[in-house]
Parts: C-alpha cells; structure tokens; sequence
C-alpha cells in the first residue's frame, strides 16, 4: 500500500514558505529600476554584482548572489541578512522585495503510471510547429527518450541562442534537433539546503521525477512509428506539435517538501526569454498571491510582451471555485478533461452466463480462468470488505468480489484487499470514473452498481459454483461521453482577478499516456517487489493539459506567425466545443451532469477549427497596465510586474479585450449589471458581415450593441458593447459559485465562421 500514501502526499496543495536558513539569512528577490543604474556601470549584472560586494559581512558571511534577471523583471536574487537587505533597500533604483517561495509541480494528484511500453497518438499534429520552439519549464528531460528523436526535424533556427548545459549524466551530445536547448537551475533550492547529490536526482538537466519529459513529449514530442505495443494502448506515439523543437529549463528537484523556488523558476522563465523560445509551457503553481508576487505571472508578462505564447495548468485543486492558479489574463490557463480512451477488464461469470466489462488498467497481460468468486456467503454488506473483516484463510486463490459506493470506501476495501493479500477482486461502486490508475496494481476490476446487481444475481443463483474468466489490457477507443471536466481541474472564477472568466479552455488532462524516465518507469504489481518497467507512462493532472494548450497554440503560430499570443488564445477560445462526442453538453465528473464554464472556461480546444477562427480579440500590453490600474495596484506594484514607470492610469479598467465574459454577484445579491467594450479584428482574407447570435437563459437578459458587424478585409476591425443584466432571483446552490451562463456568437453571413464565448454569472468569494 505504500505507493498509494505516497500519492497521497502528492495531493497537497501549493505551498508558500519564507524559508530561513540560519536564523537571518534569506533569499529575496530584489526588483530594481535599470534606468537609475550609474552610467559606469555596463550592464546590470554588474551593477548588482558591485553591490552586493560593497555590503559588510555579518558574521563573516557575505550575500551569495543566485541570478540575474534581465527579462522577467529587472534585477536579482540573493541570500542576505535582514541587515545587508536593509542596505540594498536603500538604494537608489530599489523598487521592491520579495521573499523567496516555493510551488509545487502540478504533477498528476497521483503520479499513477502504468506499464506500457509505447502510446498512441493524442491526436495528430500533422506536419506543423515547423520551426517553432516551445520551452519548458519543469523537472528536466529523459533525452534518449525516443520522443525525442530527431529524425525528420528541420534544422536548429538560425535565431536560437539557447544550449544545452554539461551537468551530471547530460552534456551537449545529449541534445539534437529535436531537444535544443536544455539547462538547469537550482540555485534557489540549493540555498534551502537542498543537496541534490545526497538524493537521487540530477543536478542537470536530467529528468529524475519523469513529469518534464512527460510534458515535453506531449507538447512536442516526434512521432515514434511501428512502436511495439504491450498492454493497453497500440499505435503511433506523437506529441501535438511534433515537428516543434523542444528546450527544457529544469526548475523542480525531488524534494519531498519543496518543489520549486521562485528564485529558479524566474531564471528559468529568464532564460527562455533570453534564448529564444516562441511559447512556454509550465505545469506549475504559485500560491494564487496577487500578481506581484507570482512569480509565474511576472514571467509570463514580461514573455507577453516578447511575443512569446504562455500556457499554464490551471491548477489541481478541484473540484472547488476560486481555486484557479496561474489565473494572470496573460497567461493561457488549461484545465483538465478526459478523453475518449478508458482500459477496462472483460469479465466473464459462470461460463457465458454473463458477460461485462468493467473499469481496470492492471498492467499484466493476464487471463484469469474459471477462478472461484468469493462472496463473503452471500453477505454483500458494506462492511464485508472493511478492514480486518475477511480472512486471508478464506479468500485463498478467490477473487473477492465486494460493494463498495464512492471512491474513499474503494480506497479502504483497497487496503483490506492488500492486508489479505487478495488474488484479486471485483468491485461494484458508484465511483469507478474516480479511481486512479494506480489502484490497479494488483489484478482488481472496478464495475458499475447495475453490473454488480447482476453479479450479485448470479452469485446467488450459483453458490459456490460461482467462477469467472477475467481477460485484462482492453483498451477501449471512443468511450463517450468525452471529454469530461476532471475532478481535480481547478475551477474559476479567479480569486485574483474574477472580472476575467478563468480556466480559459479545457485540453486533455486524464490518463495520458506520453515518455518517461526509465529509472523511475515502475509499476508495483502485487504486494511483493515486482515492479514492471516502463518508458511510457500514464499520467493525470493540469500538467498534462497544459502541453496540449501549447502544443496547439504552437500549431497556430506556425500557421500564422504574426498572431499575438492573445490573438492564439481567443482563436482556441472562439472556436472550443462545448458539445461532448455524445452530443451533449460537456459533464462536470463530479455531478454527472452538465459543467459550466466556471469548468471549462470557453470548451474543449478544437485544433482544427482553432486554425480559422475568422475573428480575434487581441490584447495588447498596454490593454494589462489598464488592467494592473484597475485592479488597484500601486505604481511600486506595477512596476514589479510590467518594468514600467512612465504609464498612465487613466484607462483603469478590470476589463480587458477577451474572448469570455463573466459577472460576479456581490454576497447576498440576486442580481448584477456590465456593460462590456469589445473589438473584433478579422483574421480571415476576405470581407465580411457578421450577426450576434445570443444564447440566453432566463436569468440573464443581453443586448449587443450593434448586432450587425461589417469587416472590410484582413486586420479591419469592429466594436460592440454588450451589456448583460443578471437575475438570480432565489436560485443559489448552498456553496456553489456558480450563477447561470449563456453564449455569444458572431456568425458569418453567408460564410462559414462561428466566433463565440461564454457569459457567465458567478457569486463573489
Ligand atoms: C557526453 O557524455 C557522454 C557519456 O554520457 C560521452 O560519451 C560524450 O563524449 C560526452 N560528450 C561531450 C561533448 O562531452
Ligand atoms: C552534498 O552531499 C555530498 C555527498 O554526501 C557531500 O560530499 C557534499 O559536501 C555535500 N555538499 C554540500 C554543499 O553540503
Ligand atoms: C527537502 O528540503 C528540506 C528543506 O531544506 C530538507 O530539509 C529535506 O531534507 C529535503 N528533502 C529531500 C528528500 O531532499
Ligand atoms: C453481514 O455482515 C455484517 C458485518 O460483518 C453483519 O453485521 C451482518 O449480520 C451479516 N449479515 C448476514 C446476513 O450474514
Ligand atoms: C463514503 O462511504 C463511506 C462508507 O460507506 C462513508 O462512511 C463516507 O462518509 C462516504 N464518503 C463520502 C464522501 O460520501
Ligand atoms: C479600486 O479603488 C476604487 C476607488 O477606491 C474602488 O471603487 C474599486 O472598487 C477598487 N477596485 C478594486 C478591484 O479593488
Ligand atoms: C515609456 O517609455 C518607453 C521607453 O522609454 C517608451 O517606448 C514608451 O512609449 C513610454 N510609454 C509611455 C506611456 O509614455
Ligand atoms: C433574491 O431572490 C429570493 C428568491 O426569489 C428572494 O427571496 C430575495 O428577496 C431576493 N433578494 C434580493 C436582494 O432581491
């Protein structure tokens, strides 16, 4: 049962630490105004360097500079006591401090892997992120993955100034045209006290927890033909973009308290910017401080205004409201849905008499034949299967077949199962979409309350004659209905910012299967030391939809290199499904019923579609600092997040030129009013007349002001205001945030474009 308490520690939430090492010495981050540097000085780097030389020694320690920022913001980090800090802080040019702290990868909530030796397509990329180059922030890279490979890949861009830096097990023959740039940054974490020699991760770019090349090979990895495929999945392995070049900026080291510092993943995101990459990709999270303090967020902004695309997991602290991270509207924010993919187990009960398949992914090609059912004597009670209920003695060489209803009950019969060494099991419960992959390491079968009526039946018919025949390793293709909002995928709106609709989109996120690192490729099978190797692993979390955003977003930058990274968004945004592949609305996993956009942000991304929106809403740099002001942020503030100090903040405004709308509800009232500015700017070639469809439901009346929009050509553009008023009336679920949601099309007129988004009522925090 170890590994499962393992994963439960996994499930915590983010952190945020101010670290002491000894008692005074601390890393800040310190924010500095480059205008006000001495002229003899040549660079910043210098500036800082003389400095920090130029402070006393307290106790006989002198700061330790960490890096130097020359990107994400424009200053440094070191390690200081509160005395030489308060000698920085004087200084002219000091804008502000911050404390070091600590994120968490968005890693799988279980880093539940199975033993599948190759994957099968995500979907096809075809032949695009030709020539682009995604970095990714995260734990590192397994580099003679055959992921990345590089045959078929263009050459190296003539722009790229990035490389790939000599650590422990990686120097540069590690990289080729696929991997161009891999580096490391532990500094930060190094200061924590963390040795990484005394634990089994790499000090270089070197993946040891296997998430950064599992996200590396789902955003871009290449296609591995004719693999050979064992167990549940068969086919052609490919990243969304795979003809992308991929560089890794290894911020997360094993650590069982710590994943990452603030100080590390600032340089990491710095040198991205530094060396090139046209989109990033982090499967991290910050506490969801305001924007100033989020180092994800200054990153992000300062790569928005470099052009560069940025998406984000969206956070894995579902299934609840307000807990979306990475919520900053520069940032594309990806929840988790699942796909159409599910492994399942074929059950065969008394020779024929029945047959059902059931939920399972044991990772053994194994076939139970005519192997007794033991059932407790008839006696189906929940408590049957509890812990210390069974004897060992008695379930010998039996599958135990047990009813269990929701997953936390699961979970116990697991350890019941584990403690009686069980052959294997049955369960029946109403929760099998819950279980993790991981539950299935020894061979158990998870099947439906319905299902387990009928076994029920025939088990009391037979008596002890029951038997079954059990073929595991099905996987089962166009499951419906898919995709589905998982559990997990943190849900809008934004604590931060709740006048922007956040998650934006929804991307695969539930058991995907992508590489994996070799040292930590091991599935437990049984209760003894058997572990099953692997190299593909499969993997649940916003971490994993967020290389789907990128990988995409990658596509269309190929497609159209003069799109703004907002323009790359509203394109998923306008163009996302809303519709599952059963034909109905996409379902929230915990209610079985519809989800909201609170869910789902503007859908499912839609490649294909996202390639010819017709329109966008573009965002500008400028159109944040209007944003920065409306939120209230102090010039200091500001300044911290956008390097500005000559804007003005006259166009405060808690609105911005995006693709969803969204209303909040002050406490203890029904009913709400916004007016929203909005222009559309046309991306396809040709003129066009466009007419605003609303989907409006009783709550929420609309009216778009004009409804009529004309485009002559490319980049013409067009304004509308829409205002929305809300009524509520008594409609509340006690501690839902929800409110009500409708829609907003633009249709084209005689042509084929749909542009819509997502209005949505909410109640405030
Ligand atoms: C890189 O390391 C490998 C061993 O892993 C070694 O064979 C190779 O010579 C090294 N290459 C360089 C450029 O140092
Ligand atoms: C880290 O651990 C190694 C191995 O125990 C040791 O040799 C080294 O001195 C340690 N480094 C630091 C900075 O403590
Ligand atoms: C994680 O970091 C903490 C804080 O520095 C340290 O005490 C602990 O030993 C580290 N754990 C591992 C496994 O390295
Ligand atoms: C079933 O088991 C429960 C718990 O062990 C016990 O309380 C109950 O009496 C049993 N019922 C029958 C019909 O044996
Ligand atoms: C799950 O089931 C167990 C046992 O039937 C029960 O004690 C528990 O309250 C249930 N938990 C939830 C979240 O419904
Ligand atoms: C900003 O300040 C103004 C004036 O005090 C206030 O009306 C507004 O609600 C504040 N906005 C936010 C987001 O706090
Ligand atoms: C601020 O300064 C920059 C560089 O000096 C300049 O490009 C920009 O136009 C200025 N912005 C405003 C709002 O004055
Ligand atoms: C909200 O709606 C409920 C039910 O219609 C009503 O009882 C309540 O008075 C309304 N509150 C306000 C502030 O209008």
């Amino acid at each position: 049962m170890e590994h499962f308490i393992k994963f439960t520690l996994l499930l915590s939430l983010v952190f945020l630490f101010n670290v002491s090492l000894a008692e005074e010495y601390n890393t800040y981050i310190i924010h500095m105004d480059k205008s006000t540097m001495p002229d003899h000085f040549t660079t910043q780097h210098d500036w800082y360097m003389f400095t920090l030389s130029t402070l006393p020694a307290v106790d006989g320690v002198a700061p330790i500079h960490l890096y130097t920022y020359n990107h994400v913001m424009d200053g440094f980090s070191a390690v200081m006591s509160k005395s030489q800090l308060d000698e920085v802080e004087k200084i002219q040019g000091h804008v502000a401090t911050y404390p070091e702290t600590f994120g968490q990868a968005l890693t799988t909530r279980s880093s539940q892997f199975l033993g599948l030796r190759k994957h099968s397509g995500l979907w096809q990329g075809g032949e695009f992120g030709k020539d682009m180059i995604i970095g990714i922030i995260d734990t590192g890279i397994w580099p003679e993955s055959e992921s990345f490979n590089d045959h078929g890949m263009p050459p190296v861009p003539a722009r790229w100034r990035g490389r790939c830096e000599t650590g422990v097990e990686f120097n540069s023959s590690h990289c080729n045209r696929k991997l161009i740039g891999a580096r490391s940054f532990s500094q930060g974490m190094k200061k924590l006290h963390l040795n990484i020699s005394t634990t089994d991760d790499y000090d270089s770019p070197r993946d040891f927890l296997g998430h950064g090349t599992h996200t590396s090979s789902t955003a871009a990895g290449n296609r591995v033909r004719d693999v050979d495929s064992y167990g549940y999945a068969k086919g052609t392995a490919t990243g969304v973009a795979p003809l992308a070049h991929l560089a890794m900026y290894k911020v997360v080291f094993l650590n069982d308290t710590y994943d990452s510092a603030a100080s590390d993943v600032l340089k990491g995101m710095d040198q991205a910017i530094e060396d090139g990459v046209d989109l990033m990709s982090l499967s991290l999270g910050f506490f969801e401080f305001p924007y100033y303090k989020n180092p994800i967020a200054i990153g992000a902004f300062a790569a928005m205004e470099k052009g560069i695309f940025m998406a984000c997991g969206a956070g894995n602290n579902g299934p609840y409201g307000y807990t979306i991270l990475n919520g900053a509207p520069w940032i594309t924010t990806v929840g988790a849905g699942t796909i159409d993919r599910d492994y399942a187990a074929h059950l065969t009960l008394g020779e024929g008499v029945l047959t059902i398949t059931g939920k399972s992914a044991y990772p053994e090609d194994l076939f139970v034949s005519g192997v007794p059912i033991y059932y407790g004597n008839g006696n189906t009670s929940k408590e049957k299967c509890q812990y210390l209920s069974l004897n060992p003695e008695d379930t010998a060489g039996k599958i135990v077949y047990c009813k269990c209803d929701n997953v936390s009950n699961v979970e116990a019969v697991i350890y019941e199962m584990e403690r009686i060494q069980a052959y294997g099991a049955i369960f029946s419960t109403d929760s099998a979409q819950f279980m993790r992959l991981s539950y299935f390491s020894s061979p158990f079968v998870a099947i439906s309350l319905t299902q387990g009526d009928l076994v029920e039946k025939y088990l009391k018919a037979s008596g002890d004659s029951a038997k079954v025949d059990i073929k595991f390793q099905i996987t089962l293709l166009g499951v419906k209905p898919a995709p589905q909002v998982a559990d997990f995928s943190s849900r809008g709106p934004s604590r931060i910012s709740p006048t922007i609709l956040k998650p934006d989109i929804l991307a695969p996120g539930v058991n995907i299967l992508a590489a994996w690192v070799p040292n930590r490729g091991r599935m437990p099978i049984g209760y003894g030391d058997d572990m099953l190797l692997t190299d593909y692993a499969i993997l649940s979390g916003t971490s994993m939809a967020s290389p789907h955003g990128v990988g995409v977003a990658a596509l269309l930058k190929a497609a159209h290199h003069d799109w703004s990274s907002a323009a790359i968004r509203s394109a998923m945004m306008t163009t996302a499904d809303i519709i599952d592949n059963a034909n109905g609305a996409i379902i929230d996993i915990i209610t079985g019923i519809s989800g909201t956009p609170l869910d789902y942000g503007a859908g499912q991304v839609n490649p294909n579609k996202a390639m010819d929106p017709g329109l966008v809403y573009d965002v500008e740099a400028d159109d944040y600092v209007n944003f920065l002001c409306g939120l209230n942020y102090t010039s200091q503030q500001i300044a911290v997040i956008t390097k500005r100090s000559n804007y003005s903040c006259d166009k405060a405004t808690l609105d911005l030129n995006y693709p969803s709308f969204i209303l909040i509800l002050e406490e203890n009232s029904n009913t709400t009013s916004r007016t929203f500015k909005r222009v559309l700017t046309n991306v396809a070639e040709s003129n066009s007349v466009y007419i605003a469809v609303l989907l409006q439901p009783n709550t929420m009346k609309v009216v778009v002001e004009p409804m009529t929009l004309t485009f002559a050509g490319k980049q013409s553009k067009a304004e509308f205001s829409v205002t929305v008023d809300i009524d509520l009336g008594g409609f509340r679920t006690e501690g839902d945030y929800y409110g009500d949601h409708g829609y907003i099309s633009w249709y084209e007129v005689n042509g084929k474009h749909v542009v819509r988004s997502p209005i949505v009522s909410a109640f405030a925090a």
